[in-house]
């Protein structure tokens, strides 16, 4: 049985008291119900600690990861810091850190390797740009965003990654991509899972769906046979809305 996942991305928002009583709701909230869904909330590095702190309900995230182990980098935050506020997760790969901070693959396997030597899982972004899908590159994307970040890792290692598709042209429009399209998109990531590693590795791997995901779309999307969770930006920042996702499973 694959994990289901719900997994909040904060982004840059809320400080640090508004983060506080962001979980506390959500904690009670998920205190109160039950469900057989991992939920994860991918807050910024000053809120890990305390999050982390607040609830057994959910697990912690960061958002990003510095690509060196230690030493003179100013601003950079490493593995072995994030390890221990008590985080689990990095989300790595965003489109945003892809657009913004020219993040590339080769810079993302070092940040892997680094993530999982030191005990972090790892929610790996991949999806491709509204133009990519225009003129029908979108799987080959995909494929080279996973191929070249990932496929140098064990099968043991990616029993410790989630992979999140996010169509970029997606993220943050309100534009969700159609139940059909994710659909498409997370059977053909399974299947080149399944071209590299066997059968067993891809079957276990949990594979989310992001892209203005909510309430209202959510039951559709993860009603899919391959769509095993969500990524949720926007939708995350609210208790309510983010907790009606995860009980959409
Ligand atoms: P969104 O963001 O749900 O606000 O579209 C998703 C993401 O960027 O992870």
């Amino acid at each position: 049985m694959r994990k289901k996942i719900i997994a909040g991305n904060w982004k840059m928002n809320k400080n640090l008291s508004e983060g506080t009583d962001l979980a506390n709701e959500l904690s009670e909230i998920l205190t109160s119900s039950s469900t057989d869904v991992e939920v994860i909330l991918g807050v910024p590095f000053t809120h890990l600690d305390k999050v982390a702190s607040i609830s057994d309900k959910f697990s912690v995230s960061a958002q990003n990861c510095s690509a060196q182990e230690s030493g003179a980098y100013t601003g950079e935050i490493s593995t072995k810091m994030i390890l221990s506020t008590g985080a689990k997760y990095v989300i790595l790969g965003h489109s945003e850190r892809r657009a913004y901070h020219q993040e590339n693959n080769a810079d993302l396997v070092k940040k892997v390797d680094l993530c999982l030597s030191d005990n972090l899982k790892v929610i790996y972004c991949c999806g491709e740009l509204l133009s990519e899908r225009d003129s029908g590159n979108h799987f080959e994307i995909v494929k080279s965003q996973i191929e070249e970040a990932l496929f140098h890792l064990s099968a043991e290692q990616i029993s410790r990654v989630v992979i999140a598709y996010e169509p970029v042209w997606a993220i943050g429009t309100g534009v969700t991509a159609s139940s059909a399209q994710a659909q498409e998109m997370h059977a053909y990531i399974r299947s080149i899972f399944t071209d590299k590693y066997g059968v067993d590795v891809p079957q276990a791997l949990s594979i989310l769906y992001g892209g203005s995901c909510k309430p209202s779309n959510a039951q559709e999307i993860f009603s899919k046979e391959d769509v095993d969770g969500g990524l949720i930006g926007g939708a995350s920042l609210n208790a309510n809305d983010f907790s009606q996702i995860i009980n959409a499973f």
